[in-house]
């Protein structure tokens, strides 16, 4: 595979937002109107990016490197914003891998440093967030053992709706 994952640093603002922007596009078309993808995604998010990098503490973000390229993603919130988790639910979002790199691993690579990084801090349970219509997405989550939870929301940004899966640590591989 050829792919080291280490946490991001500000100066891996550029290639995150790269990523991004790459997979998303390709990875919502199936679903989402044009327009919408477009608009979204052609805005660079580099600033934003280095900015939230740049934050104190620093946000745990994991980033896959191949060949001194960004190649994908993944962000950890400890604790999950979401009202019911009780501050003892973490929470894995804004993950993403570039289009050419998909079903070689780096997701894989991504979602495994990012939970042992929460069970070696103590976290015994992790959620996400996903488009209900994003069956490829699904598909890599179920795979890794994660399942829907019930939990259901309007996404704001798109209109659609997202459900929420979630993984007991203890049976995370
Ligand atoms: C979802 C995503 C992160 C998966 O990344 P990836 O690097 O392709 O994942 P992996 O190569 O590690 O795949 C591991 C397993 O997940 C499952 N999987 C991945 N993509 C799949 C697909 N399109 N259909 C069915 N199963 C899939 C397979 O079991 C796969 O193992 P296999 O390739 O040996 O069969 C990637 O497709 C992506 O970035 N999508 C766009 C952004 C996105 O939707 N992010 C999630 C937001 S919540």
């Amino acid at each position: 595979m050829g792919v080291v994952v280490r946490r991001a640093v500000v100066d891996d603002a550029a290639g995150i937002a790269a990523a991004h922007a790459a997979a998303r596009l390709v990875a919502y078309r199936d679903f989402l109107g044009h327009e919408l993808l477009s608009g979204t995604f052609s805005a660079d998010k580099t600033a934003i990016w280095r900015a939230r990098l740049a934050a104190e503490p620093p946000p745990v973000v994991f980033v896959a490197i191949r060949d001194a390229q960004v190649v994908g993603y993944c962000m950890v919130l400890t604790p999950s914003e979401d009202e019911d988790s009780g501050g003892v639910v973490a929470e894995l979002t804004r993950m993403s891998v570039i289009p050419d790199a998909w079903r070689s691993g780096v997701g894989t690579a991504l979602v495994s440093e990012s939970l042992s990084f929460l069970q070696q801090s103590g976290w015994a349970t992790a959620s996400l967030w996903v488009l209900e219509q994003n069956a490829r997405a699904r598909s890599f989550y179920a795979g890794i053992g994660f399942q829907l939870d019930g939990a259901e929301t309007v996404d704001p940004w798109s209109g659609q709706l997202q459900v929420r899966m979630r993984l007991e640590l203890t049976d995370a591989t």
